[in-house]
This record gives C-alpha cells, structure tokens and sequence, in this order.
C-alpha cells in the first residue's frame, strides 16, 4: 500500500520533516515560498494531509479542490486561518499546537511592555542615528512599570502566564474574560476580575490575549481606546484585527493613549503605514513564539498531530471532534 502523502508548506525544521518521512510521502517547501491560493489548490490536490501556517486560508473553496484531504494541522495555536466548519462538513481534522508557546508568548509580551513604557527602540534609533550629545535630566522620560496597574483582556494560557510575571515588578493585575477564572486560578495569577469597562479605564498597561474570531474583531476601536487613560499603553500579542488598527493610530497621534506595543497588525505582513511614522509605538514582525525551542516545539507538534490524525484518526490538539 502507498504511503499517504503529506504537504508542509512551508519551511520547517529538518527534525520535523525527517520524523513525518517515516511516515508519509512529504512534499517540503524548504524554499520556504509563500503559496498562493491557486498554488496551495495545487500543491493539495493529491494529499492527505497538511502542515499549515498563518499563512495559509483553508477555507471551503480550498476544501472542494482537496478531495483526499483528511488532515490539516496548523503550527500555531491560533487557527483563524481555518474554517473549521468548512473542514468538519468535508470530514477534514484540524489542528493546533496549544500549550507549547506560553511561555516564550508571556516572556515577548514584557518585552513589548518594558520596550513600550521605557522607549527602548526609540531611544536606540535615536542613539544609532548619532543624535546623542549628552545626559539630560528630562531625556526620554519614560512610565513606570513596577507599581503600575496591569490590564489583561483575555486570561486563557498566555493571559495567565503574562499575569504570573507581573508579581516580579509589585503590580496591580485585572483582568477580563468571557469566563471569570476559579479563585483557585486567580490566587495563583494574583489577579482580580473586573468588567470590561473598568479593565479599559483602570489599567495602565493593557494586553490583549485572545483569539481571533468574529465576536473578538476591533473588541479595541475608538470607543473603548476613548475609554482608556490617555497616559496608557496597549499591548498586542494576540492577533491583528483584534484591534482597530486605524483607530489606534488616531488615538496615539491624539495623544488621547500614550503608546502601543505590537507584535501583530491588520492585513499583516503589509502595515497600516501610519505606525512607522509614529514614534509612540514599538513594532514587531509577528515575533512572540519565535524561539528556538519554542518554534521547535510548535512544529514538532504540529507533526505529531499529523501523524496521529493519519494513523490513529485521533490528533491529541483536534478542534473539530464532530469530524
Ligand atoms: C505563530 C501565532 O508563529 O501560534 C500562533 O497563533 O500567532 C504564532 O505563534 C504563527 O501563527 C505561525 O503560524
């Protein structure tokens, strides 16, 4: 009997593709050339299976082009890439890769906190630029993290995780979520629930750590950044489209919050080009898994799941159990 084949789509470690080939027939993508639709379409047309990216749509149009397609697993723990419900009506398992990112998520998001509130990347560009002549009392006068109020919207692995290394710096910790924690959770992240409302007019530093979804789409616009402290600071590591990229320039070109910190954006990779001309916000190229290890990790398990989906039919991280 052949082997199934199996499309990763885009570079992945050589481990990673060494341990599917003892399983599968792979086609790699080590060029690591983004795929459009049609390509994807293609590329898809005679597999079993597929290690996908951000990247990458898997949506119902795709599907009626895969008609052997049994798997998709996605080396990210979002997948709003996916339409899932396209995927069960095709009988197409998805996956994620939950768990593995927490940690290096929760450790990139107090860069951006620390980067953000003490104008790190500012300053530098400035230094490089050769601008620096001498030490001035009011120079770049930053905010205090230590002591500060720290507002997480969205309190799920990463939130939490966020929310444990705060401890370090004295700080008040909120939260929000669809859910409120157990007290049992809450004691351990040292963090009280508030409304929405009071998290956006409380929190000195605000960071988002939800997915991205229809019900969670621009859940920061204009009317909630009005909300906020005009000396805040907005934080995103969770996905773009969570917040209203427009309205956030607006706000930060107001004055009405004082910076942003983001790893990701609207439209990625293409930026609303208004963010590079202010010098309140600290940008990132979608960076916060990105560890060694941790990307590692990330596609490993994406792996893993492929191989379970294709010789067990049951992934250990499916989203779709109807399937
Ligand atoms: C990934 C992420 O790097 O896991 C996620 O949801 O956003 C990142 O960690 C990215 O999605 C790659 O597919």
């Amino acid at each position: 009997m052949s082997r199934p084949r199996v499309l990763v789509t885009r570079e992945v470690f050589d481990d990673v593709l060494e341990y599917l080939a003892r399983h599968f027939d792979v086609t790699p993508n080590q060029a690591d050339t983004p795929m459009s639709p049609a390509a994807l379409a293609q590329a898809l047309a005679d597999k079993e299976g597929a290690l996908t990216t951000l990247s990458e749509r898997v949506d119902a149009a795709l599907l009626a082009q895969c008609p052997k397609l049994k798997a998709v697993c996605n080396i990210a723990v979002g997948f709003n890439n996916i339409d899932l419900k396209a995927c069960t009506e095709r009988g197409v398992m998805a996956t994620n890769t939950p768990g593995v990112l927490d940690d290096s998520t929760a450790d990139f998001t107090w860069a951006l906190i620390l980067a953000t509130t003490r104008r790190v990347t500012e300053t530098e560009a400035w230094l490089r630029a050769g601008q620096w002549s001498g030490w001035k009392l009011k120079q770049f006068l930053g905010t205090d993290v230590h002591h500060a109020t720290l507002g997480i919207l969205g309190m799920g692995r990463i939130g939490q995780a966020v929310a444990r290394r705060a401890r370090g710096f004295d700080m008040t910790v909120l939260y929000h979520n669809t859910r409120r924690l157990s007290a049992e959770v809450e004691k351990s992240c040292h963090a009280a629930y508030v409304s929405m409302d009071e998290l956006l007019a409380r929190a000195d530093i605000l960071t988002l750590h939800m997915p991205y979804s229809p019900a969670t789409h621009h859940i920061i616009g204009a009317k909630q950044l009005a909300r906020m402290k005009n000396t805040a600071i907005l934080i995103n590591a969770a996905r773009g489209g969570v917040v209203d990229d427009a309205a956030l320039v607006e706000a930060l070109k107001r004055g009405t919050l004082a910076a942003a910190g983001l790893d990701v954006f609207e439209n990625e990779p293409t930026l609303n080009p208004e963010f590079l001309k202010l010098k309140n916000v600290v940008l990132t190229p979608h960076i916060a898994s990105s560890t060694e290890a941790t990307r590692r990790n990330m596609a490993m398990t994406a792996a893993e799941n492929l191989v379970a989906a294709l010789t067990t039919g049951k992934p250990p991280n499916l989203l779709n159990p109807p399937v």
